[in-house]
């Protein structure tokens, strides 16, 4: 199977698992429930829970085990995406060419379906917890994402606050570490832990996810600068319309290409010595450095 086949099919398997998740009952609250599923059904391409079930397949070949975790990761996301587009942070009206969760519905709901999708991550771990096998890890995974949540709030935080502010290179470097790299180098981390790697191996895919965390922001600087609306389903020119603190705006176009280039190479290099075995994370790395949308 190449990249890509098995990229799609990490997708297709994800989004079936996904669908199961939210009640989709009758219920006074229906139109929560549906608003949450609208979000999460929205065309994400999963890279955070395809990130955990890797780097778990890296360790240990059959990746069941952490199939919970991955669908919290993408609850996660989904809760985060809803609120980044809310008028009091990014006010954007679309993505993944539709309308956002908030122009849909209304403010209420969508604050409301983010909440209710944070929440489900828990849910769905804590089901897991309590099956009693491997507690120690699957602790260790759960702190992970909830510490990769608080640093994702903190990032959004700042990215919010710093709006036209003339930040230094490392200001804008842990905004960006924050607010998408975290949920990045855990979901890494986490695939990790729960395969039961050895530490020095957690720390390898971790140092090669924080990498791939930082680059994926990068590029997503450059698509919000150049990238085609019609492709990435969301707008192009919005970062700048807000004077948002971005690698474009503090290196130039050319120069965020760069350090995107240098960052991908080093996050190849931290996972060089897994050979084949890596080869999927290898081009998943090339893949976020390519991507256009
Ligand atoms: C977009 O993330 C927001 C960032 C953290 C940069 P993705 O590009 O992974 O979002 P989807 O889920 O694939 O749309
Ligand atoms: C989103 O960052 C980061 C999170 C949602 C945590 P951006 O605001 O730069 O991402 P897009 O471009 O709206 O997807
Ligand atoms: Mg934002
Ligand atoms: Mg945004």
């Amino acid at each position: 199977m190449n990249f890509k086949e098995e990229l799609t099919e990490y997708q297709i398997f994800i989004n079936k698992e996904l669908d199961k998740i939210i009640n989709k009952s009758d219920v006074p609250e229906k139109i929560l429930n549906d608003s949450m599923m609208y979000s999460l059904m929205a065309g994400g391409k999963r890279i955070r829970p395809i990130l955990i079930l890797a780097t778990y397949k890296l360790f240990n070949d059959n990746y069941s085990y952490a199939i919970p975790f991955a669908m919290a990761m993408e609850l996660v996301h989904n809760f985060s995406l809803i609120h980044d587009d809310l008028p009091g942070i990014d006010n954007d009206d679309f993505r993944h060419g539709k309308l956002t969760n908030h122009k849909k519905f209304n403010e209420a709901t969508a604050i409301l379906a983010g909440d209710g999708l944070l929440n489900l991550a828990y849910c769905t771990i804590s089901k897991e917890l309590s099956n009693g096998i491997d507690t120690e890890n699957k602790i260790k995974a759960f702190a992970e994402l909830a510490n990769a949540i608080s640093r994702m709030i903190a990032g959004e935080y700042l990215d919010t606050e710093l709006e036209g502010e003339d930040i230094s290179k490392e200001t804008l470097e842990y905004i960006h570490q924050n607010k998408t790299g975290a949920l990045l180098k855990a979901s890494a981390k986490i695939g990790a832990i729960l395969a039961n790697a050895k530490e020095d191996d957690i720390e390898k895919v971790s140092k090669y996810a924080e990498k791939i965390g930082l680059a994926f922001q990068i590029k997503d600087d450059i698509l919000s600068e150049e990238g085609d609306s019609k492709i990435t389903g969301k707008p192009v020119g919005n970062d700048k319309e807000l004077n948002k603190c971005t690698y474009v705006r503090y290196y130039g176009i050319d120069g965020a290409k760069e350090e995107l280039r240098k960052i991908t190479e080093e996050a190849i290099k931290e996972i060089s010595s897994y050979g084949e075995k890596a080869e999927f994370l290898k081009e998943l790395a090339i893949y976020i450095k390519n991507r256009n949308k």
